[in-house]
């Protein structure tokens, strides 16, 4: 276990392996579960995504937002990996350490690995994106071109930076890239020399070439140990690849199966824990049948502080689907869910909640009373108020699966966790 791992008995039941996944369009609140669940873990482990993903984590004073190192890094004796699923852009994870550290958290080789199957985020990945990501309005850190080149195998594997064979690579994707930006985007670019450099990729290579490793091999002997694992997953099950809104999507599997995929380890989770916002948020562009784009869904958001942490960008806001919610149960095998930010339908007198569409995709929806009271000071279920948990039983019932966590705020103790 963590060192630092809170005693509250509600936790410690947990089973050894757990993982987290987001049940709509990401943003869903899984950084605040995780980071609950990764003070007991072992070890963490991301399998898919890279800087898109944007976590927030307090230490001390500071706020830091992490987008490529797991959230065990905060947790004293936690092992933390980068699975080969992911995509790494070795430039920011050597300022996320640097950021850690400054912030007085250690960061080594002893605990933080990267895939040595890892796929690397170039600066061409990211010009590419920056270029071509605005119909989907990606967060434009490379995401999609890199893992493009991974299925072309013409992508640069993070275990590259250690056999001497990086710059040569990276000099055939820039190859590449000048004759796409001379083809398709003559002028576009400001100046492509700076912009193509590889001096702080190099550079960056050299910094994390100690962290670099066989993550399948330190993951499964965690596993086989019968160490707490914690897998950690990044954006929401309707931004996959495949069972998302495509194209409107991210250009990885963010549903369980990514989690197989992405780290090389075959492990039976006891908890698939889906984590499921009281209302839906979609940054990017897309389908969102559920969206208020009337004053009430802009209340929802500044009540929710509804802007992107990697972009800053203000998200779409909407009712809860679930219909949405109900497939990524089917899709992850969820056996519980985390019911997170209810505090912020507080201030309403009726709520609305989709349950199917009709023929031409309009959602259909019942309407549920508001209990229009605050309960940020909550910390038992049975203390909320009655219409409030019969929003929560509500969509217990339509999912078919527990509530067992109610999060009422941001804080750490604003959560309720309920037994059994
Ligand atoms: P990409 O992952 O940057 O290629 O962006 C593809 C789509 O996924 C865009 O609509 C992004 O806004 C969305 N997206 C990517 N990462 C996240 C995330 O962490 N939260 C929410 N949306 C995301």
């Amino acid at each position: 276990m963590g060192a630092n791992a809170p005693d509250d008995a509600s936790l410690s039941s947990t089973p050894p392996t757990t993982i987290v996944l987001g049940s709509q369009w990401g943003d869903e609140g899984k950084g605040k579960i995780t980071n609950l669940l990764a003070e007991r873990a072992d070890l963490v482990a991301r399998f898919q995504g890279g800087a898109n993903a944007g976590h927030t984590v307090v230490i001390g004073e500071q706020t830091l937002i992490l987008h490529q190192v797991p959230s065990g890094i905060t947790s004293k004796g936690a092992m933390n990996v980068i699975g080969n699923g992911c995509v790494i852009d070795l430039i920011g994870l050597a300022d996320e350490i640097r950021e850690l550290r400054e912030a007085g958290v250690e960061v080594s080789p002893d605990n933080l690995m990267l895939s040595s199957k890892a796929h690397l985020v170039t600066p061409v990945h990211r010009l590419i994106d920056g270029l071509r990501g605005g119909r989907i309005g990606t967060t434009g850190r490379g995401i999609g071109p890199c893992y493009s080149d991974k299925a072309r195998r013409t992508g640069i594997r993070a275990e590259s930076a250690l056999d001497g064979t990086l710059t040569e690579r990276y000099e055939k994707q820039v190859q590449e890239c000048r004759e796409v930006l001379e083809t398709w985007h003559a002028g576009e670019v400001d100046d492509v020399e700076v912009a193509l450099s590889s001096d702080a990729l190099v550079e960056a290579a050299a910094e994390i070439a100690p962290y670099i490793g066989d993550a399948a091999e330190t993951i499964s002997k965690a596993y086989q140990a019968g160490k707490s694992v914690l897998y950690e997953g990044a954006q929401g099950t309707f931004l996959d690849i495949d069972h998302g809104t495509y194209p409107f999507v991210t250009s990885s599997n963010t549903t369980i199966g990514g989690a197989f995929t992405g780290t090389g380890v075959f492990i039976e989770f006891g908890r698939r824990i889906g984590i499921v916002k009281a209302y839906t948020t979609r940054v990017g562009n897309g389908p969102f049948p559920t969206e208020l784009t009337n004053d009430l869904g802009v209340k929802i958001r500044e009540r929710g502080h509804e802007y992107g942490a990697t972009t800053g960008r203000p998200r779409r806001c909407g009712w809860l689907d679930l219909d949405l919610v109900r497939r990524a149960t089917i899709a992850n095998g969820f056996n519980e869910i985390a019911l997170t930010k209810l505090d912020v339908l507080s201030m309403l007198d009726s709520i609305d909640v989709a349950l199917s569409y009709d023929p031409e995709g309009r959602p259909e929806y019942r309407t549920l009373q508001g209990w229009a009271t605050p309960i940020d000071d909550v910390r038992k279920f049975d203390d909320l108020p009655e219409l409030c948990r019969a929003y929560v039983t509500f969509i217990e019932e339509q999912i078919g699966v527990p509530a067992r966590t109610v999060s009422v705020g941001p804080e750490r103790d604003q959560t309720i966790i309920r037994e059994g």
